[in-house]
């Protein structure tokens, strides 16, 4: 039985609003035809109580640390799956048969090489250049090479697409990294594993090549399957804002490259590192930085605690803390920095200002320690996020153009500015 929510206003309208129920039993008012209704328009700086879209890729519940990939829990995902198989399923919506995954795999493999010309372009950034821009300005020159990709056509040719895109992104991640270091680009390897190629492309030189250790390419397939997807976030809503004006997927996804790099979001985990080093560095003890965190009047805040959606525990950190610990223990490292992170969280977990606010440690957090013990450098941090989240953003992308309500993304506003009035020539002007 469908329910309506009443809404009446001041000017004395009123009007039923239908409630939907999704498959999770969570309910959403539909507004669709509000203004339409009435010339009303609702307001939710950050869009925290709006849903901009009817999703069936991944399921998150912040209250009770939830988080499911096309129905699967991402636990089982890390457990159980690969990265190619978690991107496959969240692209086509079911986990891959043998067949499908070989072929797919196949695919990625075949892709992964970027045209020659675009060897090119890496000559034209500076050598300090910030990765992630560098990463946002390759993908979206692929553009250029694809052009059958342009608009809603390319959801025709997604499956090739995106089999370019999860490849090549790699490649052009190593390739930044060696251009920063000044070291020969790297070219991808059929026979090596998606893990284990992007591995080598960032460690091996021609004098030397890389020693792939297992316990290392097991923990990149986990961190990037538990980066994969996280439903509307400020990336994918990027992408889906993008991608609603017919972009196609390579414009789609440098877009939300752009997205994630911001501090507040992906780039969290550089700041995480960044901020450990800085309380490594000063020997003031953490109690100074609890404090500042806490302050109204500072700025500072603990990167790598609160998110928009967990007010209980994101169920990644959990898992990839286990994860840091495995490989810190196989690797034998001592990093200063992890003890701190550790002492941090403990103070914080149980200090009234966090519990209130329900600010608990979030993915990133672990996540610079791992990459630290890898070898992978802190301006990487970022983009080894982006590497994870490339399915995400093409099952989003591929969504919303499969969906009939689809409309260009155009939000509207509340006007708080002046009202008309005459231009005043320059000398009249104070
Ligand atoms: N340190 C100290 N205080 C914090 C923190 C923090 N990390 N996060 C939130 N707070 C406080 C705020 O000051 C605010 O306090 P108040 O109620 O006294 O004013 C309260 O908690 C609520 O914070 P909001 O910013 O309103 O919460 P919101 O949901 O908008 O923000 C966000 C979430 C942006 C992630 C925030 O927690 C934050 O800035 N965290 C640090 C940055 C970070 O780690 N980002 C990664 C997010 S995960 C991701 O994108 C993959």
């Amino acid at each position: 039985m469908s329910e309506n929510a009443k809404l009446s206003l001041p000017d004395g309208q009123s009007l039923e609003l239908p409630v939907l129920t999704g498959t999770k039993n969570e309910k959403a008012i539909d507004i669709s035809n509000l203004r339409k209704q009435t010339g009303y328009i609702t307001l939710d700086p950050g869009f925290v109580n709006t849903g901009s879209c009817e999703s069936a890729i991944t399921f998150l519940d912040g209250e009770q640390g939830i988080l499911q990939f096309r129905g699967y829990p991402i636990e089982q995902l890390a457990a159980k799956s690969t990265f190619l198989e978690v991107a496959y399923l969240l692209i086509h919506g079911e986990l891959p048969n043998k067949l499908q995954q070989q072929s797919f795999v196949d695919r990625v493999s075949w892709h992964a090489m970027i045209h020659e010309d675009m060897r090119h372009f890496f000559d034209g950034f500076s050598q300090n250049a910030h990765p992630m821009v560098i990463l946002s300005s390759m993908i979206s020159s692929l553009s250029a090479y694809y052009v059958e990709a342009s608009g809603k056509a390319s959801i025709e040719n997604l499956e090739l697409n995106s089999a370019r895109l999860i490849a090549k992104v790699t490649t052009i991640a190593a390739f930044a990294y060696k251009k920063s270091v000044g070291q020969p680009f790297v070219y991808p390897r059929d026979e090596l594993s998606y893990c284990a190629n992007f591995l080598n492309m960032m460690f091996a030189v021609p004098a030397e090549s890389y020693e792939l250790d297992p316990e290392i390419e097991r923990t990149l397939e986990l961190l990037l399957i538990l980066h994969a997807d996280h439903e509307q976030n400020c990336s994918a809503s990027t992408v889906r804002v993008v991608g609603s004006s017919m972009a196609n997927v390579y414009a789609s996804v440098a877009s939300g490259i752009l997205a994630l790099w911001g501090p507040l979001h992906g780039g969290a985990n550089q700041q995480v590192v960044q901020m450990l080093q800085q309380i490594h560095d000063d020997k003031a003890g953490i109690s100074k930085y609890i404090e500042m965190a806490k302050n109204p009047k500072s700025d500072f805040r603990l990167m790598g605690f609160g998110h928009r959606v967990y007010k209980n525990f994101d169920p990644r950190a959990s898992i990839l803390k286990d994860a840091c610990d495995r490989l810190l223990n196989k690797l034998g490292t001592n990093d200063p920095l992890l003890e701190i992170a550790l002492k941090l969280e403990e103070t914080a977990l149980s200090d009234d200002y966090f519990i209130e606010r329900k600010l608990y440690p979030t993915l990133d957090f672990y996540t610079g320690i791992i990459y630290r013990a890898i070898g992978i450098p802190i301006n990487m941090f970022t983009v080894m996020f982006a590497l994870g989240r490339v399915p995400g953003w093409i099952a989003q992308w591929k969504e919303m153009h499969e969906d009939p309500k689809q409309k260009i993304a155009r939000p509207r506003q509340l006007f708080t500015g002046q009202t008309e009035r005459s231009y005043k020539p320059m000398d009249d002007r104070l």
